[in-house]
């Protein structure tokens, strides 16, 4: 039997752009069938792919439309072949002389089968190696056609899109959920061709001048002696970079708040981060930067379940944006633009606009909404998709042009030299990820793994010998024109003036934090420097929070033990930016996972409420004491083993377990100390994390019972004791709206 989609079929999926859907049922089904007890012997075709997946859209290498279904770029026939489509008898044996051996030379199958595996492996990306992707749709409100003529921005122009998110720092394998920027990289296969934005989850960079980045890099990355530590910034070599290069202090500042480490991709920002010219039908020309903003809001993890997931599961960001999509709860982003006249000196309110660490606060000029982004789509082959998309931020679209921006001009280098090593030759551009939506007619010829196949003579301008093909267009024709800036100056390595502003946007974003997200600053910054081994890499780090505020310079001294130092220089007064501060509003919660702790003496009060979780357009998750069927109906999720506080964003109580069965800590070190509690200990442990995490409890009947004996008071913030399920479950829910119930753990007076 077919497995089908909780909520849209594959034909909604690909039209349904902008209502999103519903959460049904629970997600991660590894397969669109279920497997048989005993191994299947039938020959027959290979499984179609689950509802949720899909795969590039089929377009010819050189970028032309294809009639050829997205399935047949998977494999298919009923039997196991070569490469070379021969039919194989036996995979498991080599062919011998004898059963002893020796092995011998002729058995070709051997020989294609441990070749092709023994080159597997592509280099990973230099950065942002480990990363998810995921299909979608943008569309666009028209709301940006008096500023740029892209054709995509266009009323109700609907595009295909692929995003791809990442961490920067770590290799392919590590952890989501580590303290670091993101990345957030869309490819538009636009109708004239294919637009990237690539930029992060933070507005600001490291770096003003791309000449840094391999600097900024390898002071991130591990120490070259031991490769240690993976994918995190709490080292010396970062610490000691950061200290002597203070341009890096207000990115720095931001990773060291919740944006460092954001509960899901689906509740990030995205930021173009540099400034980019657009250019409308007129020619007439404005400065934008690019902003996404997420329909669910901007949230974080808390420091402690970042650091228990990493262990718990490294694949936390990934499974929520593949369990969302699978589950219907479709993530959204609006796409907005800031916008500024196009001035000789490309300053706005004193900011410098070709600095990348310095923003333009939304106060000063609002992100007006042009475009919806709904990724509606898991990929079928991370390989294929997801590791081999190649993004460019010189890949452009007539109307939107590039700045003068040191930073920008870097990567517009970068992009594709580290390409043609990680994908092997110049030839990327035709993997079916990463091919335009708009025909090709580059005359670019042959080098390694050209899939086109090329007609004509001539690939070369002027000729007569192919008819003259292909013409150059103009403007009129939609041929990306740069735009005629004039440029002129003396040849140096200099930086303006401007630049040497490092401090006062950084006091920015600290006045602008809520006290709750100050106490997260300082414990990270305490953290972070706790974990160098250093003396004088700590003391100078202080030297550079004092010129950000003197109350985070001395909180962070304090947890290290030193003084604290005054600033150098005077401190900035800026005003605040309330857009910056991530709490003090609602959001919906489509897609947030519930965790149920039932007993076996309860199912329908709990089938009622995971019912009514779903509804909700959430995920509930039944825990109990040993896995199967609740009450004979109920699926159960996660048992007392298997689950841990982090995976959840809310619990609901319904039941107060005795405790089972394996219960000790010799089977289970959670478990460990707790024989004699009347409830099983690690249900306990699961409400006290839940609680220090400062994330809402519900419960009804047996509930009270529970929480007291986990010292919780009933009356405590975000804590909802009600009379039954629904009721438990709506109270939970307006507290789970405003992401975490900070009241819990009111911030220091200091910070206040
Ligand atoms: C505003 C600053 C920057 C932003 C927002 C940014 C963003 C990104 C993102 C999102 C990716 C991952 C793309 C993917 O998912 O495949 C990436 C990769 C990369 N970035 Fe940047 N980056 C920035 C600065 C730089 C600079 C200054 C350089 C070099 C001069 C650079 C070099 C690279 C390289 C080499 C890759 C790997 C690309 C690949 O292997 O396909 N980036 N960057």
């Amino acid at each position: 039997m077919e497995r089908s989609h909780p909520v849209k079929s594959a034909v909604d999926k690909i039209i349904d752009t902008v209502a999103g859907g519903q959460p049904a049922e629970i997600p991660g089904v590894p397969n669109s069938e279920p497997p048989s007890l005993e191994e299947p012997t039938e020959p027959r075709e290979p499984l179609p792919p689950k509802p949720d997946q899909s795969g590039p859209d089929t377009y010819s290498p050189t970028g032309q439309p294809t009639d050829t279904p997205r399935g047949k770029m998977a494999q298919g026939g009923p039997y196991l072949t070569t490469a070379q489509g021969l039919r194989v008898r036996d995979t498991d044996h080599s062919l011998k002389a004898g059963p002893r051996g020796p092995v011998l030379l002729q058995d070709h199958h051997l020989r294609e089968k441990i070749m092709h595996f023994d080159h597997e492996r592509i280099p990973e990306r230099v950065v942002h190696a480990r990363g998810a992707g995921a299909h979608g749709v943008f569309r666009g409100y028209g709301a940006a056609s008096n500023v740029t003529r892209a054709a995509f921005l266009g009323k109700d122009v609907e595009t295909p899109v692929f995003v791809r998110f990442s961490t920067v720092i770590g290799s392919r394998g590590s952890a989501d959920t580590v303290r670091d920027t993101r990345g957030f990289a869309t490819k538009f296969y636009t109708s004239e061709g294919v637009f990237d934005l690539v930029g992060n989850n933070i507005p600001v960079f490291f770096i003003q001048d791309a000449i840094k980045f391999p600097d900024v890099i390898h002071a991130a990355k591990w120490h070259p002696d031991r490769e240690i530590p993976q994918a995190q910034t709490a080292h010396d070599t970062f610490w000691d970079f950061a200290g002597l290069h203070t341009e890096a202090t207000h990115h720095t500042l931001w990773n060291m708040s919740g944006r460092g480490i954001p509960r899901s991709y689906r509740m990030m920002e995205g930021f173009g981060v540099h400034t980019f010219r657009l250019v409308n039908e007129e020619g007439a020309t404005t400065l934008a930067k690019f902003h996404w903003k997420p329909k669910l809001g901007v949230h974080s993890l808390v420091w402690e379940e970042a650091q228990l997931l990493g262990g718990v599961d490294p694949d936390f960001h990934r499974r929520d944006l593949f369990d969302a999509i699978e589950s219907g709860a479709y993530p959204q982003w609006e796409l907005g633009l800031q916008l500024f006249p196009d001035t000789p000196d490309q300053m706005f309110e004193g900011i410098d606009l070709l600095d990348s660490t310095k923003i333009v606060p939304e106060e000063l000029a609002p992100v007006q909404p042009v475009g919806l982004l709904t990724l509606n789509a898991n990929t079928s082959n991370f390989f294929a998709e997801t590791e081999q998309v190649a993004f460019h931020v010189g890949h452009l679209v007539p109307g939107i042009d590039v700045t003068d921006d040191p930073l920008l001009a870097g990567r517009l280098f970068s992009y594709l030299d580290t390409q043609i090593t990680r994908l092997a030759g110049p030839n990327f551009p035709q993997i079916p990820i990463n091919r335009p939506h708009a025909p090709v007619n580059d005359m670019q010829r042959d080098g390694f793994h050209q899939t086109a196949v090329h007609r004509g003579v001539a690939p070369y301008r002027p000729n007569s010998l192919d008819g003259g093909c292909p013409f150059t267009a103009g403007a009129d024709q939609g041929a990306f024109v740069e735009v005629p800036v004039e440029v002129s100056g003396r040849k140096v390595r200099e930086a303006p003036a401007s630049y040497d502003d490092h401090f006062s946007q950084a006091r920015l974003f600290w006045l602008s934090m809520s006290p709750v997200e100050r106490e997260h600053i300082v414990a990270a910054y305490t953290f972070e420097l706790g974990k160098c081994y250093e003396q004088a890499v700590k003391e100078r780090y202080l030297r550079v929070l004092a010129n950000i505020d003197p109350v985070l310079c001395r909180q962070v001294a304090e947890g290290l033990g030193l003084p604290a130092p005054d600033a150098s220089q005077p401190l900035a007064d800026p005003s605040p930016s309330p857009a910056l501060s991530q709490v003090g509003q609602t959001w919906p919660t489509d897609g947030r996972i519930i965790g149920i702790i039932a007993g076996d003496d309860d199912a329908e009060a709990v089938g009622a409420v995971r019912q009514a979780v779903l509804d909700a357009g959430m995920v509930p998750l039944i825990i109990a004491p040993t896995g199967g069927m609740l009450g004979g109906t109920l699926p159960v999720q996660r048992t007392f083993t298997t689950a841990r506080s982090v995976e959840f964003d809310a619990l609901l109580v319904a039941s107060a377990p005795a405790p089972g069965k394996d219960a000790y800590g010799a089977r289970d070190a959670k478990a460990g100390g707790g024989a004699d509690s009347p409830i099983d200990p690690r249900v306990l442990l699961l409400i006290t994390e839940a609680y220090r995490h400062a994330k809402p409890i519900g419960g009804w009947g047996a509930a009270s019972q529970v929480l007291s004996q986990a010292g919780i008071p009933a009356q405590a913030p975000g804590v909802v004791v009600a009379d039954d399920g629904p009721s438990a479950l709506d109270g939970t829910l307006r507290f789970l709206a405003a992401h975490r119930v900070w009241d819990r753990f009111p911030a220091a007076a200091a910070l206040t």
